[in-house]
Order: structure tokens, then C-alpha cells, then sequence
């Protein structure tokens, strides 16, 4: 092995974290990011790449049940933590009740937006499940949709917030 190569293959550090409760491990840079790490090493493309400098939300996730961009995320500073990303919001092959209430109202289009739409409204719902139009819309503010206006989106979220308050 060369000496160059040597040099490169010490710079990587040993990763492991919890991913849709699954402990998952890496080798990777220290400036690798989240959301490279979730697309590129384990696969996890419903994660999407957007603007990647923070300001779409296409990125987010949940790190230890609270919303994260994943593009401006070090996946060094989540070792050992819990991430959730879009394909482990549902539980025992059941969609989440967001993720349904977004289906049944035609929350989305293209679909893009649907991790940072679907993942922030289920932290808010977590904290609470009667919200009100201005708190939906603070909280879903970071979050950019180029198809919809927005309305479909406040919907559903209102109908996911009805069903967990049931
Ligand atoms: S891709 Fe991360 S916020 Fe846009
Ligand atoms: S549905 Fe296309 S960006 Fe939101």
C-alpha cells in the first residue's frame, strides 16, 4: 500500500449509530455528510439531496426524534445517536398516520418535499396534536415546495393531528 493511501485511509473513523432502529456502522470521513452517508453508504434514498446548503428541507430527518438537515449535518456528530428517516417512520409495515394523512389528501406531487413535509409534522404532532394553522406553518417554514401552495400539505396535517388526538 502506498504511503499516500495509507495517509488517506487514516483519516477515516470508525461510525456507528442507530438508523431506523437498526445499528448501523461505517467507515467514513469526518467531513462526510448525514446525507451522504444515509444515500450513498447505506442506501437510504428517501432521503433526497436538494439545496444542500440548509434552506430546503428535501435533506431532513429526525435525530433522536428531532428534525435535522441532513446535508449540513456531519454524520460524526450523530455516532450513537438514533436517526429516522422517511422509510423508518412506519411501524410493523403499517404507514405512519402522516404518512397517510398525506396520501389520503394528496399532501404532495413530485414528492420531493416529503421528508422534510412528513418528518417535521410528525415531531410537531409528538408535541402536540392540536396545533394551530400559525404553528403549522412556523414549524413546516423550513421546508420549500415548488408544486403544491401549500394547501394539500396543511391539510393533511391538520387530518394527522385529528387522528392522533383520537
Ligand atoms: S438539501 Fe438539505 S436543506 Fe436542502
Ligand atoms: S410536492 Fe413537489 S416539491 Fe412538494
Amino acid at each position: 500500500m502506498s504511503e499516500n493511501m495509507e495517509e488517506l485511509l487514516e483519516d477515516f473513523i470508525y461510525w456507528q449509530a442507530r438508523v431506523n432502529g437498526r445499528l448501523q456502522d461505517a467507515e467514513i470521513h469526518p467531513a462526510m455528510s448525514l446525507l451522504d452517508l444515509l444515500r450513498d453508504e447505506l442506501r437510504l434514498t428517501g432521503t433526497h439531496m436538494g439545496c444542500m446548503t440548509g434552506h430546503c428541507g428535501a435533506c431532513t430527518v429526525l435525530i433522536d426524534g428531532k428534525v435535522a438537515k441532513s446535508c449540513i449535518t456531519p454524520a460524526a456528530s450523530v455516532q450513537g445517536k438514533a436517526v429516522t428517516t422517511l422509510e423508518g417512520l412506519a411501524s410493523d409495515g403499517e404507514p405512519h398516520p402522516v404518512q397517510q394523512a398525506f396520501a389520503q389528501e394528496s399532501g404532495f406531487q413530485c414528492g420531493y418535499c416529503a421528508p422534510g413535509m412528513v418528518l417535521t409534522t410528525a415531531e410537531l404532532l409528538a408535541k402536540t396534536t392540536d396545533p394551530s394553522d400559525e404553528e403549522i406553518q412556523q414549524a413546516l417554514a423550513g421546508n420549500l415546495c415548488r408544486c403544491t401552495g401549500y394547501q394539500s400539505i396543511l391539510r393533511a396535517v391538520r387530518k394527522a393531528a385529528a387522528r392522533l388526538a383520537d
